[in-house]
């Protein structure tokens, strides 16, 4: 900085908020940057790929199929977007039409969860709000951050859905074992892989996410000095390293929610043929 400084010839004590930019650095004005990568490939893929799965997963909620024959289950099977299942046997008249889905009771917890992710909250900031869209891009209102204000102080609430986070994540490890047990007995079918894999995913995001490492190491003023926080130290350096690759695991267990969702629908809807491996 004090190199820019030196070539736009400011003087050393100049303070921060008066430096010019040399020209070329100005980034003023939605997209202006001096960038010359594809910086704007990663909002787009983000962008793009978080709204097919935002337009799918209302969608599959949405249309839980017909009664008698619902689309969320199947044998041993049950959709993601439906666990723990309540079924209500009779909804209110007043309740609207469209709404009358059990997926109501449980999506607010992942949407709540991954809605105030911090990794989420990157790129839905940068995708959607252009605020900026990438590092040194220039974004449309300036910079005029201000901090998490009105509607956003939401966000604070992200150690708060931690916690059904985790019971989600026990729950569906559940419906994975759950799986393996068809009418006839034990067995091995596609769907119990598939089943199987996604509570493995989430829980890797889960187990990834900055609150829950702050939950187990965090508070603590001395890591060495009583075999409790020594416990909390080991097993904060293990978060630590799934943490380092947090984007990668809300990716791939977005996805493969989605992706579970899809399977158990598409066998319970008869398109697709359960491939029973044993
Ligand atoms: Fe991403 Fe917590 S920071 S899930």
């Amino acid at each position: 900085m004090i190199e820019l400084c030196d070539k736009a010839g400011m003087e050393k004590d100049t303070p921060m908020d008066k430096v010019a930019l040399p020209k070329e650095l100005d980034t003023t004005g939605l997209g202006k940057t001096a960038r010359k990568d594809a910086w704007w490939l990663e909002p787009l893929w983000t962008g793009l790929g978080f709204a097919v799965f935002v337009v799918y997963s209302t969608w599959g909620a949405l249309n839980p199929g017909p009664e008698g024959h619902p689309y969320y289950e199947w044998g041993p099977y049950l959709s993601p977007f439906f666990s723990p299942l309540f079924v209500v046997q009779a909804w209110p008249e007043w309740w609207p039409k469209l709404a009358r889905t059990p997926a109501l009771f449980i999506l607010w917890a992942p949407l709540g969860f991954r809605a105030t992710c911090y990794y989420y909250r990157k790129f839905y900031y940068r995708a959607y709000f252009m605020d900026p869209p990438a590092c040194a891009v220039g974004e449309p209102r300036g910079q005029k951050y201000q901090g998490e204000r009105g509607l956003f102080i939401l966000q604070n609430m992200h150690r708060w859905f931690l916690y059904p986070a985790l019971a989600l994540v026990v729950i569906l490890a559940v419906d994975g074992i759950k799986s393996y047990f068809f009418a006839d007995g034990f067995g091995i079918g596609l769907g119990s892989i598939v089943l199987t894999i996604n509570p493995i995913l989430l829980g890797v995001f889960t187990f990834s996410c900055n609150s829950f490492r702050h939950l187990v190491g965090g508070n603590l003023d001395c890591f060495s000095c009583s075999v409790a926080n020594k416990t909390r130290f080991k097993l904060w350096n293990k978060v630590s390293v799934l943490n380092r690759n947090h984007m990668l695991w809300a990716w791939l267990s977005l996805i493969w929610v989605g992706f579970s969702d899809l399977y158990v629908r598409m066998v319970a809807m008869g398109i697709w043929t359960d491939w029973r491996i044993l």
